[in-house]
Parts: C-alpha cells; sequence; structure tokens
C-alpha cells in the first residue's frame, strides 16, 4: 500500500537527486515499500541507484501508444525496463498546460491496465467549480469519462486534488476531504471493473498539516508536490503516514 507519493514535477538535478536521497534516507525510518518518488524521467535511473532500498520510483506520466512516431514520448515498456513499475497518471498540470483530455487519460489508463504496472490516477475540481458548490458534480464527471467508460479491469490509487490547493497553500478542510473521498468511494463501488487500491488527498500537503490528514481513515495516503523537494520534510510527511 502507497500512502506518501513525492511528486517533484520539473524540479531537480543529479545533483539535487543526491542531496535529497542523503536527507531522506538519515530522515525516514518507516516502510519504503509504502513511499514512493516521482523525479523528471530522466533522474529515474539514477534515483533507482541512490535509494537503497525497496521505495517506489515512480513516472510523472507515460505515453500510450504503439506508434514510434512519437517524438518526446516515453513508453511504459520504457519505464518498466528501467526498473519503474510506478506513474502518476491525468494530473492536472498535463490536463491543462498540455491539453490531456479524457480520451488521452483513458488511453493511458487502459494501457496500464494491460500491463503489471501502479497508476495514481488524478482528480481534481477547479476554483469555479468548487465556489459554486459544483465540485461532486466535477469528480463524477471525470470518473464517468475516465473510469468508467474503461474497457478493462484495472486496480489502482486515486489522488483527489482540488486544482485549486495545488501549490497555493490553501486546503479543504479534512472534513471536506473526507466527504470527497467517501464520495469517490461511492461512485467507484458502482463500477464493475475498478478496484481502488487507496485513496490519496493531493494539494499544499506540508510538514504542518500532514499528522492530521493522517489521522483520517478516509485519507489513504498523500501526494506531495513543493514540500517533496525536501527530502528531510517529505520523510517528516511520510512517516506521518506510515503505520508500522
Ligand atoms: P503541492 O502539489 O503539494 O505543491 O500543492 C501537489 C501536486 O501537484 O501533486
Amino acid at each position: 500500500m502507497i500512502n506518501a507519493v513525492a511528486n517533484w514535477k520539473l524540479n531537480g538535478s543529479a545533483s539535487f537527486c543526491h542531496d535529497w536521497f542523503d536527507e531522506f534516507n538519515a530522515s525516514f525510518h518507516g516502510d519504503p515499500s509504502a513511499v514512493a518518488i516521482a523525479p523528471p524521467a530522466i533522474y529515474i535511473p539514477l534515483c533507482n541507484e541512490l535509494k537503497k532500498n525497496n521505495l517506489n520510483i515512480c513516472a510523472q506520466n507515460l505515453d500510450y501508444s504503439t506508434e514510434a512516431a512519437r517524438t518526446g514520448e516515453i513508453s511504459l515498456e520504457m519505464l518498466k525496463d528501467m526498473d519503474c513499475s510506478m506513474s502518476i497518471i491525468g494530473h492536472s498540470e498535463r490536463r491543462n498546460i498540455f491539453g490531456e483530455t479524457s480520451e488521452i487519460i483513458r488511453n493511458k489508463l487502459e494501457k496500464v491496465a494491460s500491463h503489471t504496472f501502479t497508476s495514481i490516477y488524478c482528480i481534481g475540481e477547479s476554483l469555479a467549480e468548487y465556489d459554486s458548490g459544483k465540485s461532486l458534480e466535477a469528480i463524477k464527471n471525470q470518473l464517468d469519462n475516465e473510469l468508467l467508460a474503461l474497457n478493462r479491469n484495472i486496480k489502482l490509487y486515486i489522488a483527489y486534488e482540488p486544482i485549486w490547493a495545488i501549490g497555493s497553500g490553501k486546503l479543504p478542510s479534512t472534513q471536506e476531504i473526507e466527504s470527497m473521498h467517501g464520495f469517490i468511494n461511492d461512485t467507484i463501488s458502482l463500477y464493475e471493473n475498478i478496484n481502488v487500491l487507496g485513496i490519496l488527498y493531493g494539494g499544499s500537503v506540508s510538514v504542518g498539516n500532514s499528522q492530521e490528514l493522517s489521522e483520517s481513515e478516509l485519507i489513504d495516503g498523500v501526494l506531495v508536490g513543493g514540500a517533496s523537494l525536501n527530502g528531510k520534510s517529505f520523510a517528516k510527511i511520510a512517516s506521518s503516514f506510515d503505520k508500522v
């Protein structure tokens, strides 16, 4: 069971990776198999060398096609070849900056479903949807268009990441997150082909709020951006969720 994922986004360098693992390894004493680090893909081999335990190295994205004429993309097979068996899929930055549609995300999930590979599938409402009381509707639409419409059985993690909470320092109350996670569980329970391994929360998770989030039975873990860039801070966050 994964309960803490570090999403480094477009941050990092070879020396950053070395420093980060020095800090993380010195501070984290929990179960590394419950933790995943998602560096930029080019640093996956280096992170695999530096990790020194069974911590998971995760991709931030993958391509689904079997065609080779897709300059700049990285396939699931290539990730597996580099000992990476997990990827974030459908992060809101992929949707909003790179134009990933529900169809593209469904293709990626279908690709993952046909392999031994784990996805951390992200969903979340915009600020306008949140402010107008349409969060449930927005989440239901994403789940219906992307998971219900899948043609395959899939086991996956879902990360609920309200777009307005990402990198903003603002996050919903724990009760709001719990009620959304309950809604996601209820919605998914009606889909026959989906097996949810856990529901993570993402968006402005920090050392200051991770303990409270970890105390909720409905929050299985966290997907962390900014606060994951410091190995020591991320070790503290991951430790809050360590149930060993
Ligand atoms: P944040 O990012 O923790 O910096 O808000 C989370 C994410 O985008 O996954």
